[in-house]
């Protein structure tokens, strides 16, 4: 996965084609309210949900492993914040965190049980005692087809540079492994000069609520509650979003 190259793309796109999953902004705050602080927030990007929970006065301690993300979340100056370049499942700091919590299906960027497994018994590790772990997992990831051909996605001006930026998207499903690979092209023309194209790869895991429940079991979470959408509505067969709430055992 190439965080690194996309991110200068980032939050651009994400004001241009993330309708529903802005809403997630209204759980994370409600959450950190009740629940922080200190707060620890893993894949914290260029800092799309930081930013606001600051403006509510919250302290965040953001952890995230591409340089490119954090050097836009460093450039937003952003007071009562500390960032640290790190690998969720290995990131080890002398402190413990009232709450935690991992926004837009980040946790579903671990492919591997091991790897799942070892990031929840760190982020247990850097709870205090009864301390709060939160979550929206995507429980749709290998919906569709298994193979998507190169499609065209949108093309739209891109401001940064006034350059238009056409993006095409493709993915293939492994279905032994409950994985969905995308590949995404970006191919930017300058107003001058030569086009470019980057390529980003990005693989989320199938992560099902049985799954969920095992997976927090064993790692001595119990869950407090799982909602069906951003509006801490119920779980349902429509669910797009499922939000785990779960507490240090
Ligand atoms: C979809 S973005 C989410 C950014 C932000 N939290 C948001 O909601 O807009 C996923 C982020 O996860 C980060 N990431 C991916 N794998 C990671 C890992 N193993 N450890 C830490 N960060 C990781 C990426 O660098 C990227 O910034």
């Amino acid at each position: 996965m190439n965080w690194n190259d996309y991110a200068i793309y980032y939050d651009w796109e994400f004001e241009l084609i993330c309708t529903n999953q802005r809403e997630d902004i209204h759980i994370w705050k409600a959450l950190a309210k009740k629940f922080g602080d200190s707060i620890l927030e893993l894949c914290c990007g260029s800092g799309r949900i930081t930013q606001e929970l600051i403006k509510d006065a919250h302290n965040i301690f953001a952890i995230d492993n591409s340089n490119e993300m954090l050097d836009i979340l460093r450039a937003k100056n952003l007071p009562n914040l500390e960032i640290l370049n790190s690998n969720m499942p290995t990131f080890k700091l002398d402190r413990k965190f009232k709450f935690a919590f991992i926004s837009y299906s980040s946790f579903q960027q671990l492919l591997t049980l091991e790897d799942q497994i070892t990031c929840l018994n760190n982020i247990h590790d850097h709870l205090e005692d009864g301390g709060v772990l939160a979550m929206d997992i995507n429980p749709r990831i290998c919906e569709g087809e298994d193979i998507l051909p190169r499609t065209h996605s949108y093309t739209a001006k891109y401001p940064i540079n006034n350059s238009t930026v056409t993006m095409y998207t493709s993915y293939r499903i492994d279905r032994i492994n409950q994985v969905k690979h995308w590949r995404d092209e970006y191919l930017e023309i300058p107003q001058n000069g030569e086009e470019q194209i980057t390529y980003v790869d990005i693989s989320l895991k199938e992560c099902s609520i049985d799954y969920m429940r095992l997976l927090f079991e064993k790692c001595n979470f119990e869950i407090s509650n799982i909602y069906g959408d951003f509006d801490k509505g119920e779980v349902s067969e429509d669910s797009e979003n499922m939000i785990y709430v779960v507490r240090k055992k």
